[in-house]
């Protein structure tokens, strides 16, 4: 009788034990996402400092519009690409950049949000409309890297791609 007694009481331990750890664990994590949305909120969507454009007429006027501005050259090695990310494309197609050279990609889309990742690169970022994203990469090597969409964006997404060609 008395063993019962000890061992149940052994077992309510153990428990109260466990359940002041996931409390403790409960407000760890929530914290640290109270910490993310201080420290990050500015920043994580869309990539670089925001920057709004009217999605409805990226495609007819502005950079984005005008093939003289696709890849503009801003100094000695560094260059700017006005990208649009489109159901279902990039143009231009295919960017064209030097080895070496900064490129500072500025994307946005005239539809919905698309995806902008680079085979063989970290270059990663959402792309929405209204917003333009900035994100900026130095090819080491030359060749031809793939651009692939991996937002889902409806009926094409799957054949959206687009390529850069980095040349020597
Ligand atoms: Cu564009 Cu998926």
């Amino acid at each position: 009788m008395m063993d019962e007694h000890r061992a149940h009481r052994a077992i309510l331990a153990y428990e109260k034990a466990w359940l002041a750890f996931s409390l403790v664990m409960l407000f760890a994590f929530l914290a640290l996402i109270g910490y993310t949305l201080v420290t990050h909120t500015s920043g994580v969507i869309p990539a670089g400092k925001l920057e709004r454009v009217d999605p409805t007429k990226v495609r007819t006027e502005g950079p984005w519009a005008d093939p003289a501005q696709a890849v503009v050259q801003t100094g000695p090695h560094q260059y700017t690409v006005h990208v649009l990310a489109f159901a279902f494309g990039y143009q231009p197609n295919p960017i064209e950049v030097p080895k070496g050279a900064e490129i500072v990609f500025k994307i946005t889309s005239p539809d919905v949000i698309h995806g902008f990742y680079v085979e063989g690169t970290n270059l990663n970022v959402e792309v929405l409309p209204g917003e333009v994203s900035t994100v900026r990469y130095t090819f080491k090597k030359a060749g031809e890297y793939r651009i692939i969409c991996n937002q889902y964006c409806g009926v094409g997404h799957q054949n959206m791609f687009g390529k850069i060609v980095v040349k020597e």
